[in-house]
């Protein structure tokens, strides 16, 4: 019998909570606000781990990295360990729950639930990794003309055509120049190839500039929340405070300034050096799109306070309400008269959002703006230190940046 995708919900969600209030009977659960980052990990771990002196291990959950201990990622957390779980159960008792499949929805992961690639996205990708079938006869038939060309195009900005080598570490500088080309095009104004650093998806992007502002616990990054978890990871990963701003469920989720001067101030007056604010527009999980007015308001802001805007724009081609559209920051602090020396924005994107939803081939690129030379000679010694993002991802990022459009083909 097949269920309702709110009733799977419903079920697990109820099964988690059994599963926490069992737990809860063997260990007094103190409120989480009186447990120390140590205990806290603990508690909400789904490995045991054990004491320090019984362990065979040099390494135990006691003398590992506290930053690490202290990191939560609830897409990855209780709920989905239960769902594993049961389709553990399902595989080895056949009809042992009154469902027969589990569909994870803990992350957005488009083509885990069928959606199909598209099909230019994947024979550009196929034509790139094996240019030797690119010139012969058979091609013609089995791959469209477009992505041919397109093939073509990408494979001579390689170096040595070789998919298989590592790159320049901010990513084919080739690529870099058709994603410049299509920001321009997206936002009507100027964007440097060397301001892209092409990395696998835009996580990475978020840690690299979690690593580079956060120095120590008394540096603050103002987050949303509700917020994607990959925020309060890194800041937790990195050491620093997450400074919470709260959007508002009764205006739409809306981001409203009085609100982040408010937590700014609450941060200020704790000894806390606020150094970025984190906008996730389109929002998620809270989907709403923000308003051109608003996001000047927040430029402003960012602008007065210092504080550098950390833009999560990977959701830009998923707007579902025509009245609204997507504006990129870059646009708006542009338009507003701000240029490099005025407003440091850094705007996140991604291969695995969008209508393509290509999740698992991991990529994306930052582009990031406003920052002194020298600052950008550390970001890029930083991401030669991970030598180059994949090319797979890098050549996708460029397709999602410049699509085929409509009578486009040059035969
Ligand atoms: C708001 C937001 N930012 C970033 C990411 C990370 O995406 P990726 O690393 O796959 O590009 C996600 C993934 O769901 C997200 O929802």
């Amino acid at each position: 019998m097949r269920k309702s995708a709110a009733d799977r919900f419903r079920h697990l969600f109820n099964r988690s909570l059994i599963l926490l209030r069992h737990r809860h009977h063997h260990h007094p659960f103190p409120s989480s606000s009186s447990l120390s980052p140590f205990s806290r990990s603990r508690f909400f771990s789904s490995t045991p781990f054990s004491m320090a002196s019984d362990s065979p291990f040099p390494v135990t959950a006691q003398n590992i990295n506290p930053k690490v201990l202290k990191c939560e990622y609830a897409v990855r957390g209780e709920v989905v360990t239960l769902a594993q779980n049961l389709q553990k159960d399902l595989q080895a008792n056949p009809g042992s729950h009154p469902f027969d499949e589990i569909l994870y929805c803990n992350i957005g992961n488009p083509q885990s639930l069928g959606q199909q690639p598209i099909t230019f996205f994947r024979e550009v990708l196929a034509l790139c990794d094996h240019p030797a079938i690119l010139d012969k006869s058979e091609t013609q038939g089995l791959f469209s003309t477009d992505a041919i060309q397109r093939a073509w195009q990408i494979v001579d900005q390689i170096p040595g055509r070789a998919t298989g080598a590592y790159s320049h570490s901010q990513g084919v500088k080739g690529l870099r120049d058709t994603i410049a080309a299509g920001i321009e095009e997206r936002d009507g104004f100027p964007a440097n190839p060397d301001d892209i650093f092409m990395t696998d998806g835009a996580s990475p992007a978020v840690h690299n500039m979690m690593q580079l502002l956060i120095r120590s616990e008394n540096d603050g990054i103002l987050c949303p929340i509700p917020q994607y978890p990959l925020y309060s990871a890194s800041i937790d990963l990195h050491g620093g405070f997450l400074v919470p701003y709260y959007l508002d469920e009764a205006t739409g989720w809306g981001l409203e300034i009085p609100e982040l001067k408010k937590q700014l101030e609450a941060a200020k007056s704790k000894g806390i050096n606020v150094r970025a604010l984190v906008v996730i527009n389109p929002g998620n999980p809270t989907g709403q799109v923000l308003g051109e007015e608003n996001q000047r308001d927040i430029v402003e802001f960012c602008k007065q306070e210092g504080l550098v805007l950390l833009a999560d724009e990977v959701y830009q081609e998923n707007v579902y309400v025509p009245e609204k559209k997507f504006h990129s920051f870059k646009k708006v602090s542009r338009s507003m008269g701000y240029g490099e020396n005025d407003i440091t924005l850094v705007s996140f994107q991604s291969v695995s959002k969008g209508y393509h939803g290509e999740c698992g081939k991991r990529g994306g690129y930052m582009e990031v703006t406003g920052f002194s030379a020298e600052v950008r000679e550390q970001i890029y010694k930083v991401a030669s230190v991970n030598l180059c993002s994949n090319i797979s991802g890098q050549i996708l990022a460029s397709l999602v940046m410049s699509p085929p459009k409509v009578n486009s083909l040059h035969l």
